[in-house]
């Protein structure tokens, strides 16, 4: 029997030419890019023209890819409905996956292809934001917004949240949480799309077993824990140090810190903590920068913990007056540029993904008829 590796830690089980966690350097590449220089230059669109595509879109191509998408985020009249009306209760993240789901309802089953899944994913990445936009807004009782083609990806999401146009900042905060969350090496819920996809099963089954993947708290949850975290604190008026210790005494862990890879700071993290003070003063809102701020010292010193990507993004949408339950579909729309890429790549040269458990239960075990038992 092979070597029993829990949580598949430390084992490669694919070969990948799209992403980079350099976990001691705190280092972040995709497709060889810095994720500090794709921050500072790159907007979400063409992000997920590289990391499809292996190249930065030039001029032409990236108006092109903007069109593409632009045209594509109206959602069919029985998915809006879907998601306005019997899914307006469900968790955000349930329905998002039922609702990308629904979409494979439309057109032919996508070909378990690379250009089969580049060409769904074009639909799927281009109305995920119009999907959490309408959920979000039939939660209060609001009608959806029409998508704006004249918007970016990150604007037009945020008016379709808001029904208001979004001030630059807000677009660039956004555009950039987009970017700095689309890819991350062979994540849990990349992971997940891949194994569908190596069952030769199509984008839609994909993305939608990502989504899964990506809704519990040790993954795309934890974004949203922090936040409440930081809302206990201030609803019990405690102090943020003693807070933090009082959990980790009890045994919790603290949402936000630790990584599988990393063991030092999240290079991701490091532009959102810039973000949450820029935003956090502009409206005027700096004590969840400051409480997360003492709360990230203490963790470092007592756990040697460093922060990662989740610490400070809640913080960037709530000082966007983004609801708690909406940050993990945030994730989502940004990471489905990767789960597409990762798909694409997957269906390249398949092998089938299927590891083996170690079985430790019962043998030999004598049978009894049901009357017996
Ligand atoms: C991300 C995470 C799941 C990585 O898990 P992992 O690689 O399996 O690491 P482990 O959970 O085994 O943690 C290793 C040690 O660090 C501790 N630790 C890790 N993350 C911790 C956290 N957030 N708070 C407190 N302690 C933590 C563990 O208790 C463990 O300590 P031990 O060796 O004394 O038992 C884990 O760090 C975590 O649960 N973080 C909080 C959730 C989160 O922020 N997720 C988003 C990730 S981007």
């Amino acid at each position: 029997m092979p070597e029993l590796k829990e949580g598949l830690a430390g084992v490669v089980v694919a070969q990948s030419r799209i992403s980079k966690v350099f976990g001691e350097e705190g280092r972040l590449i995709y497709r060889g890019y810095d994720i500090d220089d794709l921050a500072e230059g790159a907007s979400f669109e063409e992000t997920a023209h590289l990391l499809w595509h292996g190249e930065l879109p030039d001029e032409k191509e990236l108006q092109a890819f903007e069109d593409e998408l632009a045209s594509r985020r109206r959602l069919p009249d029985d998915v809006l409905d879907l998601v306005a009306g019997p899914l307006a209760e469900a968790h955000p993240m349930a329905a998002l996956r039922t609702a990308v789901s629904a979409l494979a309802s439309e057109g032919p089953e996508p070909a378990a292809t690379p250009e089969g899944v580049l060409a769904a994913g074009a639909d799927i990445l281009a109305k995920m934001p119009t999907i959490v936009g309408a959920h979000a807004r039939a939660r209060r009782g609001l009608d959806p917004v029409e998508p704006d083609e004249d918007l970016s990806h990150a604007g037009s999401f945020l008016q379709q949240l808001t029904g208001e146009r979004p001030s630059e900042e807000a677009e660039r905060a956004m555009d950039l949480a987009l970017v700095l969350h689309a890819d991350h090496g062979l994540n849990a819920s990349t992971f997940s799309a891949r194994v569908t996809a190596s069952t030769l099963s199509d984008a839609y089954s994909a993305v939608t077993s990502a989504i899964g993947s990506l809704k519990g708290d040790l993954h795309g949850g934890a974004n949203a824990n922090v936040m409440r975290v930081l809302e206990t604190i201030e609803e019990q008026g405690d102090d943020p140090v003693q807070h933090v210790k009082r959990r980790l005494d009890a045994g919790e862990k603290i949402p936000g810190f630790g990584h599988r890879v990393y063991r030092t700071m999240d290079p991701r993290a490091v532009h959102l903590k810039d973000w949450s003070r820029r935003l956090g003063e502009a409206t005027g809102e700096t004590r969840w920068y400051e409480t997360i701020r003492a709360i990230e010292d203490f963790i470092r010193e007592e756990k040697e913990l460093p922060p990662n990507v989740d610490l400070y993004s809640g913080s960037v949408y709530r000082c966007m007056g983004i609801d708690i339950e909406y940050y993990t579909p945030i994730f989502a729309m940004s990471r489905c540029a990767g789960w597409i890429a990762h798909v694409a790549e997957q269906y390249d040269g398949n092998r089938l993904i299927r590891p083996r458990a170690e079985y430790v239960g019962d043998l030999d075990r004598a049978w009894q008829d049901i009357e017996d038992r």
